[in-house]
């Protein structure tokens, strides 16, 4: 059959309040047109986010109630630790609340100040994290991949020649790290190509630097490579994924994402000072090495997600349900960053609102139009996100501006994502009455959370 079916049956709902364009006219200036200060009720269909945001499946809420509460060595954590090390293979699984607790830990004990720490493209909280610990996150991205018109299967590559080149010249003691985003998130959720993997691993090899995955959607990546890496279509998502994550070092997880949980993480490596030194922090902020800031019952939940995320039948209806949203709006001139990737579609807001500058952004004022005119919530990632002021008081811009419509995983059906392409395609053919914003108050780091806008 041609059509490809959500693969499970609706267990439990959770209404949804419809409300008005004047009532959101009103929420959004009482939010300062910041999308991040609106109630969830007043929001129709929300793809803010796919982190933490997806529906449990029944086998994973029987695992909350057979969660094992015990402070030390419960049952929960030898569950989730086995199938951690299962599926990505690493020596030393510590749990965390979250990805970026992970990241925090991971680059206090790595890091320190003038350091460099190359990627992929580093997500808002990984690289506010670096920056954190005084050192500077550096993306490594071959140019022409960041064209969002350019269709290659594997976007989210890293460039292996800008990674020699920047290894050539630096001082090779203030390179603690090297990270792969997988799926690529901040560079259009486009994929890592094995291929790639490997590459970045020899280089990492060849100048002695530990290479760290950011694994939290693992499973969409590994999907992919078995779609468009010839040689993989007939492995296994997880020999796919086991063997993805034997080129690395370590990695940090997010389990919100490709773990299908509400809470979670987790932060891996094959290093045994590190673990130590990891362990050491985790206890101090997180909690006991056994359940790190979690309660057992998200453990017992992330250890059935993770393999549940890796269902065949899942992915392809994760996959393809987002290709069908990409696929609506391009034939309908709607211009996304191709080819669709996983967990999201991104809209290039700098060709859909051409006539608004950067510095009025673009993406952001997008983002608000989507709220106003159907209910969606989605998120910049722009300059808004990525910009900011530098030392000297000069402004500067992200590569594009974005507007990311994220997939919460299993919540969402055809039809909600049918009304979600009526209302952009509205938005679309009436672009040219929208006017830019600017920003009233911003804080320093990751400013797109709390700052307050207003119309130009
Ligand atoms: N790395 C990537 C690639 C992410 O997408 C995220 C979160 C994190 C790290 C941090 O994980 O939220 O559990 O602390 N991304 C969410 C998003 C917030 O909306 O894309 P966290």
């Amino acid at each position: 059959m041609k059509t490809i079916i959500e693969p499970f049956r609706i267990k439990s709902v959770e209404p949804i309040k419809m409300n008005s364009i004047e009532e959101r006219k009103k929420i959004l200036i009482n939010s300062h047109f910041n999308l991040f200060q609106v109630k969830a009720q007043d929001v129709i269909i929300d793809l803010l986010t796919d982190s933490g945001t997806g529906a449990m499946s029944s086998k994973q809420w029987a695992g909350i109630m057979n969660g094992d509460e015990s402070y030390a060595g419960s049952d929960s954590y030898l569950f989730f630790k086995d199938v951690v090390q299962d599926i990505f293979g690493f020596k030393y699984i510590l749990p965390t609340h979250q990805g970026r607790a992970s990241e925090r830990i991971l680059f206090s004990n790595l890091c320190k100040e003038g350091d460099i720490v190359p990627s992929n493209t580093h997500f808002d909280t990984t690289r506010a994290n670096i920056l954190f610990q005084g050192a500077k996150p550096i993306d490594l991205i071959d140019d022409e991949y960041k064209d969002t018109q350019s269709i290659f299967p594997f976007k989210g590559n890293m460039s292996i020649k800008k990674l020699e080149d920047l290894l050539k010249k630096s001082d090779l003691t203030k390179i603690p790290l090297i990270m792969i985003t997988i799926t690529n998130n901040s560079g259009g959720g486009q994929p890592v190509s094995m291929d790639n993997i490997i590459k970045v691993s020899n280089v990492a090899k060849k100048y002695n630097i530990p290479l760290y995955i950011d694994a939290c959607r693992f499973a969409e990546n590994a999907y992919f490579i078995k779609i468009r890496e010839k040689k993989y279509k007939n492995w296994s998502i997880k020999k796919i994924v086991r063997k993805m994550f034997s080129y690395a070092d370590g990695c940090t997880m997010s389990a919100k994402k490709d773990a299908i949980v509400n809470i979670g993480g987790f932060l891996c490596t094959n290093n045994e000072s590190v673990n130590e030194k990891n362990q050491n922090l985790l206890i101090l902020t997180e909690g006991f090495p056994t359940y790190g800031g979690l309660a057992g019952r998200d453990l017992e939940a992330i250890g059935i997600g993770l393999n549940e995320a890796m269902d065949i039948d899942y992915l392809n209806y994760r996959i393809k349900s987002i290709e069908y949203l990409g696929k609506k709006l391009l034939k309908n001139d709607v211009p996304i960053l191709q080819p669709t990737g996983g967990h999201a579609i991104y809209i290039d807001a700098g060709l859909f609102l051409s006539h608004i500058p950067r510095n009025q952004f673009p993406g952001q004022v997008l983002a608000c139009e989507l709220y106003l005119k159907g209910g969606i919530r989605c998120s910049e990632i722009g300059s808004l996100m990525f910009g900011g002021i530098d030392d000297n008081g000069k402004e500067f811009y992200a590569n594009n501006e974005l507007v990311r419509l994220a997939m919460p995983r299993r919540t969402y059906t055809q039809s909600h994502i049918d009304y979600v392409i009526e209302v952009v395609i509205n938005v679309y053919n009436n672009r040219k009455e929208i006017e830019g914003l600017k920003i009233a108050k911003q804080s320093k780091y990751l400013r797109h959370f709390t700052a307050k806008l207003k119309k130009v």
